[in-house]
């Protein structure tokens, strides 16, 4: 028994000493490995090694524009700076300036070429980023050290700059200069993003075209349309005066109403005006990440924040009975400063999920305006819009018929409408000239009851849509009085 327990000791004890041996010789390998670039730093930096490493992250979405600002600095007169790569291995971790100092507890690295990733830089523009680089500088603070190291897999995405090599106060002033630049260069002004969250909570912004839509395209009653330019785009032509006036320049415009109304298409329309502002537009998930996009917004004001189907995180309860995505993006809306030319867009086909939020936060949105399913003469005009070429051999009365029979439906629901008879008139080998018969049995087969899964998707109201309709005598639009699902109270004007 003690025989067996003094030979596992034994066996403990040179396994100890092997591992300890092991160890030191993969530390001498390691080192030798490691130790052109220990030697490289070093001699650049003389005697300054013992300064603090000074650092900074910033997110991900950053990358390009801090390349954009590092690019532009390196070339500033009096400055030199060499550019290195390190090369580590795939299934290693990241290094620190500090550690490359020491020269201790390095993973196996090479001296290379910096690595780049080719990131967008503008619709359809990509600029080469470096995603690890030690830049040796010399300028009149001195010889200094810059590490940049991109985001990483597997690690929270950002983007790091360390500094040795100078006092904190200056090396604070090196990343101050480069923020600067990161900022006046930022390659996201002025531009459509859409904005979204990355798995590991960060945001992701993606350069976007969207289709631009004239006004004459955008088929609701005038008041409305007014309404909506009144704020959206009025208050940007009047900033200076405004602001001089003492006055906010921040605003935020909630359109509710029913699918397939024209919400998505009049914030397309609007994007469109505002085609010099920062545009970012956010769905889903996305909205969790308000409050940074909210100061991204800010700092590339003038700026508008479009904010899509803001009732789905509304509904979501799973953070508890009050819903702090939506509380945080009101908060958002409030918090930036007064000055900036923020426009924020709500959209939603439930705003009664919205109400008691703002009612408990006032002062966020200051226009509510419904879109409505469109009356008589919208349709009429949302018929001569979708179907001016193929509906070209309909006489006028012809076009009543359908204007008539197709009370309470949406415009996307006509523009079904006109594509299945475009189809129609197809499968006859008639090119796309439609007849009456092809539009009225392609509302037949859209307004059978069978349809009724794809009339809700189109957004067409129930059995009651026409007996409820009523004309709510503002603006020419007939809503479809659905209690509880569409209607918002209170309707229009200010909410509470
Ligand atoms: N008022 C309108 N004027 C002209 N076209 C319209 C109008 N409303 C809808 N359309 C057409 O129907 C399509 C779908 O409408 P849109 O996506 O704007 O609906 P929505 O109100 O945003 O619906 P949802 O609540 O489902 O998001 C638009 O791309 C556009 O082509
Ligand atoms: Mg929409």
């Amino acid at each position: 028994m003690s025989g067996d327990h003094e030979d596992a000791a034994a066996a403990a004890r040179e396994f100890g000493h092997q591992f300890s041996e092991f160890m030191n010789w993969a530390h001498t390998v390691g080192a030798a490995d490691d130790a052109p670039l220990t030697r490289l730093i070093k001699a650049h930096l003389g005697g300054a090694d013992d300064e603090p490493v000074v650092s900074r992250r910033w997110g991900a979405f950053e990358q390009v524009n801090l390349q954009r600002a590092v690019e532009a600095w390196t070339v500033q007169p009096g400055r030199e700076v060499r550019v290195q790569g390190l090369s580590i291995p795939d299934g290693f971790s990241g290094v620190s300036l500090g550690q490359v100092i020491d020269g201790s507890h390095l993973p196996p690295m090479r001296l290379s070429a910096p690595d780049v990733t080719d990131l967008p830089s503008g619709p359809g523009e990509s600029l080469a980023c470096w995603n690890r680089a030690l830049l040796l500088v010399r300028d009149a603070a001195g010889p200094y050290a810059v590490l940049i190291s991109g985001p990483q897999p597997h690690e929270e995405a950002s983007v790091r700059f360390e500094i040795a090599g100078l006092p904190m106060a200056e090396a604070q002033s090196v990343l101050g200069d480069l923020e600067e630049s990161r900022a006046r260069l930022n390659v996201y002004r002025g531009q459509t993003v859409i904005a979204s969250m990355t798995p590991m909570g960060g945001i992701a912004l993606t350069f976007a075209t969207t289709e631009r839509v004239q006004r004459a395209d955008v088929i609701l009653p005038t008041a409305v349309l007014d309404r909506i330019e009144r704020h959206a785009i009025a208050i940007s032509a009047h900033a200076d005066r405004l602001t001089a006036a003492g006055q906010h320049l921040k605003r935020g415009l909630l359109l509710y109403g029913p699918p397939g109304t024209g919400k998505t298409h009049t914030v397309r329309y609007l994007i469109g005006a505002r085609d010099h502002a920062t545009r970012i537009l956010m769905q889903g998930e996305a909205l969790r990440a308000v409050g940074q996009i909210t100061t991204l917004a800010r700092e590339l004001a003038p700026s508008v924040v479009v904010l899509e189907d803001v009732d789905l995180v509304a509904e979501d309860r799973s953070y508890g009975e009050i819903n702090p995505v939506l509380f945080d993006l009101l908060d958002a809306m409030d918090g930036s400063a007064a000055d900036a030319d923020l426009l924020f867009v709500l959209t939603t086909n439930r705003a009664e999920v919205l109400e008691r939020a703002l009612i408990q936060r006032p002062g966020r949105i200051d226009v509510a305006v419904e879109i409505d399913r469109p009356d008589e003469g919208a349709r009429r005009k949302l018929l001569r819009l979708y179907g001016a070429e193929v509906l070209a051999a309909l006489s006028d009365e012809d076009l009543e018929q359908v204007v008539e029979r197709s009370d309470g439906v949406t415009a996307s629901f006509l523009k079904e409408l006109i594509r299945r008879a475009v189809l129609s008139a197809l499968n006859d080998d008639r090119v796309s000239r439609c007849t009456l018969p092809d539009l009225t049995d392609a509302l037949d087969d859209l307004l059978d009851q069978a349809q009724s899964v794809t009339r809700s998707l189109l957004g067409l109201s129930g059995d009651e849509s026409s007996d409820e309709a009523v004309d709510d005598g503002t603006t020419g639009y007939r809503s479809v009085a659905r209690p509880g699902v569409y209607r918002a109270r209170p309707r229009r004007g200010r909410l509470p």
